[in-house]
């Protein structure tokens, strides 16, 4: 007798009552950028289909991406200046409190993820302060400035501040900030395993926050360590980390696993901007066929150990499931 584990795959009927793995739309968040402004709408080049909002813009994009199913957001904001110590990102007038304010008037039920982190906002486009003259970014005087801009956006609704500037001890600061506060409900995802990765750079231009000099990896993470990766975890949830993530998300599906066995707390992967970009550009070649390659993406990144996940996908995905659409 042959052991025949065809039968279970003979139709889509079957594959789909054994599948081990399900997506859900409540775990997809998607992305967003908002910039000073009115009245627009920026394609960003390297990332075809995604935009650059004003906040007016912005509530019009929003109001799509929850009717195609998607019911949270992470913010990214562009202020339209940038100095030294990135003072625009802990403005209680800056431009993630203003879009914030105008959300959650307008989408009380919307879950509204900020990413907490300097890069955007800094002339030199570091994740936080560098001192001396080497230009090497000082832990300890960044913390500070990172819990001001987590205060500022649960200030102005944030349900879940996301720090991503990787300095050691910010999850504590943050807590600690928004607990003095008032806001001990607030969470906080810590993006606790960052990479220093080549695959943020569409994200960078989209963000105008590539580093004027040096790089990013006397803080993010180095791509061939696996073991420190699960210590950033340990870390961050003994900080008190609602919730942590991994990022990025395919070239780190080993990563992704090892931290689902361990972490107390949900974990998240980010399919980062250079993910989409590689799939939109061999899609519009022809070469690959995109909502199945993006489908079998996500599905690798949930199997993987993925309970949330971060995508630019997020609102294809979205009407995919609702529309079942989803071919295996
Ligand atoms: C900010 C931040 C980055 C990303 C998320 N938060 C850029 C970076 O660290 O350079 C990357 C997201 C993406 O590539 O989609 N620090």
């Amino acid at each position: 007798m042959i052991i025949r584990p065809r039968r279970l795959r003979r139709s889509k009927a079957i594959r789909s009552m054994i599948c081990e793995t399900r997506l859900s739309q409540s775990m997809l968040v998607y992305p967003m950028f908002v910039k000073e402004g009115h009245g627009i709408e920026e394609e960003i080049a390297p990332m075809p289909g995604q935009k650059r909002f004003s906040v007016d813009r912005l509530l019009y994009a929003v109001e799509r991406v929850l009717s195609a199913g998607v019911s949270s957001i992470l913010l990214f904001g562009l202020p339209e200046k940038k100095d030294f110590l990135g003072s625009e990102a802990y403005a209680s007038d800056g431009i993630i409190p203003k879009a914030l304010r105008e959300l959650k008037r307008r989408f009380p039920e919307l879950l509204c993820v900020t990413d907490v982190c300097l890069c955007e906002y800094t002339d030199h486009g570091h994740c936080g302060c560098p001192s001396g003259g080497d230009g090497y970014v000082d832990n300890d005087t960044s913390l500070p400035l990172l819990a001001k801009a987590a205060l500022s956006h649960a200030r102005a609704g944030a349900d879940v501040v996301a720090p991503s500037d990787m300095m050691d001890g910010r999850v504590a600061a943050i807590r600690a900030a928004l607990d003095e506060d008032g806001y001990v409900d607030t969470a906080i995802m810590s993006y606790s395993v960052k990479y220093a990765s080549a695959f943020y750079g569409p994200f960078r231009e989209a963000a105008d926050s590539a580093p004027a000099f040096g790089d990013r990896r006397t803080y993010q993470m180095d791509p061939r360590n696996r073991r420190e990766a699960l210590r950033e975890i340990e870390l961050d949830a003994e900080e008190g980390a609602d919730m942590v993530m991994v990022k990025p998300g395919l070239p780190y599906l080993d990563i992704l696993s090892a931290a689902r066995d361990i972490s107390p707390v949900p974990v998240g992967a980010y399919s980062v901007s250079g993910e989409y970009s590689m799939i939109k550009a061999a899609s519009e070649r022809g070469w690959i066929d995109e909502r199945r390659v993006v489908c079998e993406t996500a599905f690798s990144l949930v199997r993987a150990g993925a309970d949330i996940l971060m995508t630019y996908h997020a609102p294809e995905l979205a009407e995919w499931l609702s529309k079942g659409e989803i071919e295996f």
